[in-house]
């Protein structure tokens, strides 16, 4: 689903880079350690911070990268055009990939799952796409923030089925995803390392 004006507005916007990169990578950094020059992919790349956080923070060699909304790939295109072939994007939809299987060290995800309406089934085209022993990156809010009757008032999320952290960690574990570490913070958002079973 497309973000409304508003959050358009809050993800477009340098406090949000700046939250992206001094806590957001941090966490996930922390509790998943770095690439050392893998191949990553970000689902729902917005205008492309995350890019250049995987390059840079996780020292991926290369990302890939889609977004839904084609406005938001445009300015992720100015955004990282000096990234040279060390970085792809396309518009594209979560659930369904145009991806082979096993392609990626790590799949990233920074606050899309709970935008989408089959985020189960999103969950599973990222392990498809994870080679064995590859890693699930995830930052996501909760329902607890979505469903709230002030935030549906000024955002645009689907409302069926959301997620909390508990929920989402047994849907990754149910995909053959095994989470490997996790932080939540007062049930509203979280971050969450899964690593893709070698056997599944
Ligand atoms: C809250 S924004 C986060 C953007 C970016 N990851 C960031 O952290 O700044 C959610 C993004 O997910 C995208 N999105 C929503 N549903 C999607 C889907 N099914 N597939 C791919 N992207 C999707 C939206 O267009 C939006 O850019």
């Amino acid at each position: 689903m497309r973000l409304n004006l508003l959050e358009t507005a809050l993800m477009n916007n340098p406090l949000r880079a700046v939250l992206q990169r001094r806590i957001e990578a941090h966490r996930l950094l922390e509790l998943g350690g770095g690439l050392g020059e893998g191949r990553a992919l970000e689902i729902g790349c917005g205008r492309g911070v995350g890019v250049e956080i995987i390059l840079d923070t996780f020292g991926a060699a290369s990302v890939d990268a889609f977004d839904l909304d084609p406005r938001m790939i445009a300015r992720a295109r100015q955004r990282i055009h000096d990234r040279g072939g060390r970085a792809r994007l396309w518009v594209g939809d979560a659930t369904a990939l145009p991806l082979p299987s096993e392609r990626y060290d790590a799949v990233f995800d920074f606050g899309i799952l709970h935008h989408v309406e089959d985020w189960r089934r999103a969950i599973l085209e990222v392990r498809r796409v994870l080679r064995p022993g590859g890693r699930f990156y995830g930052e996501e809010v909760y329902s607890h923030i979505v469903t709230h009757p002030l935030w549906r008032r000024l955002l645009h999320h689907p409302q069926k089925d959301r997620f909390d952290h508990d929920q989402l960690s047994r849907a990754l574990s149910d995909a053959g995803l095994r989470v490997v570490g996790s932080r939540e913070v007062r049930g509203w958002f979280g971050w969450i390392v899964a690593e893709r079973s070698v056997n599944r």
